[in-house]
């Protein structure tokens, strides 16, 4: 395989991931499954497509300008993108983000220059309460002038940079893919790979996942977890019923256990969320059986969470 050729700057390398199939974790009895290892993008994340066509749409518009400060509540993976993408095209960036998320990612946001706003969460828990007390915290900031809130819950900008995701996955999957599962925060990105893979193949299945603690889409109630990224404990606004089949929600300590056996069986380091990506694919997998092609992305790296607790325990426990 050829190197790529060089390229003009690091927003150059965001995207055209690599996809992995599972030799080991996938047994001969069950469907293929396959994960797109988002971990490549420069942060180290998906959130890099998103935060891309966020600022280059609002840019395109006239919205954003040089003068405004690019202000955003995160978790901190689409923070850390934000961060990158405002440093590469000189941009400040204000982040407004809580001490329950892994401080590798506050880390890389202040690394790229951002400055930031946290917001304390007593239990160290994610909960709807701590995301809308993120939002109301930024749009205070916010009010005060001179800023470009991206809004990401609000923003189908994001969807121009996940639709790529799905676009690459028609041509590594040119026979076509049975069912195509991810977990929501946002919905951008599995909003944005369904309407590429639906308008190809509407037979292709989706599947929205959610941690089992925070069952907003699956029972309508919400709840306390520790899986970053996604359950933030209401129906996102991106997120189309229409564009999705089914909705599951997966145990928060299977995802992790999953996160385990991928690092020690398959040589993958990925994140909580992604870990919840696998273990619903492996499901999918064993339901529809040899034969079948199953896909999930893998939403970032393990990296950004070797400092906490997710790969302390053996695989096997
Ligand atoms: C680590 C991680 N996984 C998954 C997601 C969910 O992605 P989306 O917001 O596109 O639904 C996010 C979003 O913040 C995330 O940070």
């Amino acid at each position: 395989m050829r190197p790529p050729s060089p390229v003009a700057s690091a927003l150059d390398a965001i995207g055209n991931t690599p996809v992995v199939q599972l030799q080991r974790l996938a047994p001969p009895d069950s469907a293929a499954v396959f994960v797109k290892i988002e971990g490549f993008n420069p942060t180290g994340s998906y959130k890099d497509r998103m935060a891309l066509s966020m600022i280059e749409e609002a840019e395109k518009r006239g919205s954003l300008t040089h003068d405004l400060t690019v202000i955003e509540y995160t978790g901190g993976s689409t923070g850390s993108s934000l961060a990158f993408v405002c440093a590469t095209k000189g941009y400040r960036f204000h982040a407004v983000s809580s001490d329950a998320y892994a401080s590798a990612k506050l880390n890389t946001m202040r690394a790229f220059g951002a400055e930031l706003t946290i917001v304390h969460s007593p239990n160290g828990k994610i909960s709807g309460e701590l995301i809308q007390e993120m939002i109301s915290v930024s749009a205070t900031i916010a009010a005060q002038g001179g800023y470009y809130q991206t809004d990401q819950f609000n923003n189908r900008d994001m969807l121009v940079g996940y639709s790529g995701i799905g676009h690459e996955l028609l041509s590594q999957f040119p026979e076509g893919i049975d069912a195509f599962c991810g977990a929501v925060g946002t919905g951008g990105m599995l909003m944005g790979v369904a309407g590429v893979l639906k308008e190809h193949a509407q037979d292709t299945r989706i599947v929205a996942l959610e941690p089992a603690s925070a069952p907003v889409l699956t029972e309508g109630r919400s709840g306390q977890h520790h899986v970053e990224g996604i359950g933030v404990g209401f129906v996102p606004p991106l997120l189309d019923s229409d564009l999705y089949d089914e909705a599951r929600a997966i145990d928060e300590a299977l995802a992790r256990t999953t996160c385990r056996q991928l690092a020690e069986r398959e040589g993958l380091l990925v994140g909580t969320s992604s870990g919840l990506n696998v273990a619903a694919a492996l499901k999918l997998a064993r339901e529809l059986g040899p034969g079948k092609v199953v896909v999930t992305v893998a939403c970032d790296t393990g990296l950004k969470y070797v400092d906490e607790d997710l790969f302390a325990a053996p695989a096997g426990a």
